[in-house]
């Protein structure tokens, strides 16, 4: 047992799906996965074990925000053993070709959280994802003809922010579409060398002020498990 998960040592897969609701997480479990075990309810953030078309899998909720999924995805990788971390969420757009329901493979992930400059004393670092679990994810897509969009997005320490259109100095460098978790995920992965990717379904737009319903968010949330699941 580790501070905020209950599991026993072995109770974790080494491939592990992160969405950031531990209900979603629930869900995930419960529609995909066979022979399942839940692994932890402390505060709620649910976790599983199971198998996928015959492959040890697990999910687990990270919570809203880097500093949440960092208490987690530290714990999963330093207690558990967990190798290969795969953030399955969503995404507001910036971009007006990056579309309501487009899913997005997060490449990097700029940032407005203070941790990597603290880290860094104030230098940038680049939060990247993991080669192999890109390509791998890319071929996935493909395979199932699901158009896939890739490239940087932004990781915000703040869901309302004072001025809405801030997102444009972002959009203007090429930055896809904001969420609250992948900067924290890839540098703690790169911190202890194991593998992170983020998938991500536009649920909202700051461009057209569009969002998806919870139907919508159902059917499209399905293509991105099914993505994801394929890594384990
Ligand atoms: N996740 C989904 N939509 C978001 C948004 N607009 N801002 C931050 N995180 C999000």
């Amino acid at each position: 047992m580790s501070l905020h998960i209950e599991a026993k040592k072995g109770d974790i897969a080494e491939t592990i799906l992160l969405p950031g609701d531990p209900l979603r997480a629930k869900w995930i479990a419960e529609t995909f996965f066979e022979n399942l075990v839940c692994f932890n309810k402390i505060r709620n953030m649910y976790g599983y074990t199971g198998t996928y078309k015959g492959k040890r899998v697990s999910v687990m909720g990270t919570g809203m925000g880097a500093p949440s999924t960092i208490i987690y995805t530290h714990e999963l990788i330093t207690e558990y053993g967990v190798k290969n971390l795969i953030r399955v969420g969503s995404a507001g757009s910036y971009q007006e070709h990056v579309k309501i329901r487009d899913i997005v493979l997060a490449m990097a992930a700029s940032s407005s959280s203070g941790i990597n400059k603290l880290r860094f004393g104030g230098a940038d670092y680049a939060p990247t994802a993991s080669f192999d679990l890109f390509q791998k994810a890319v071929e996935t897509a493909r395979k199932k003809s699901i158009p896939l969009k890739a490239g940087n997005v932004f990781t915000s320490d703040e869901f309302y922010e004072d001025d809405f259109d801030s997102y444009k100095k972002w959009s203007k460098f090429g930055v896809l579409c904001v969420e609250m978790e992948t900067a924290g995920l890839y540098t703690l992965a790169a911190k202890h060398h194991v593998n992170a990717l983020t998938i991500l379904t536009i649920s909202d737009s700051l461009v057209t002020k569009e969002s998806i319903t919870s139907k919508e968010r159902e059917t499209t949330f399905k293509e991105m498990i099914e993505i994801a699941l394929e890594l384990a």
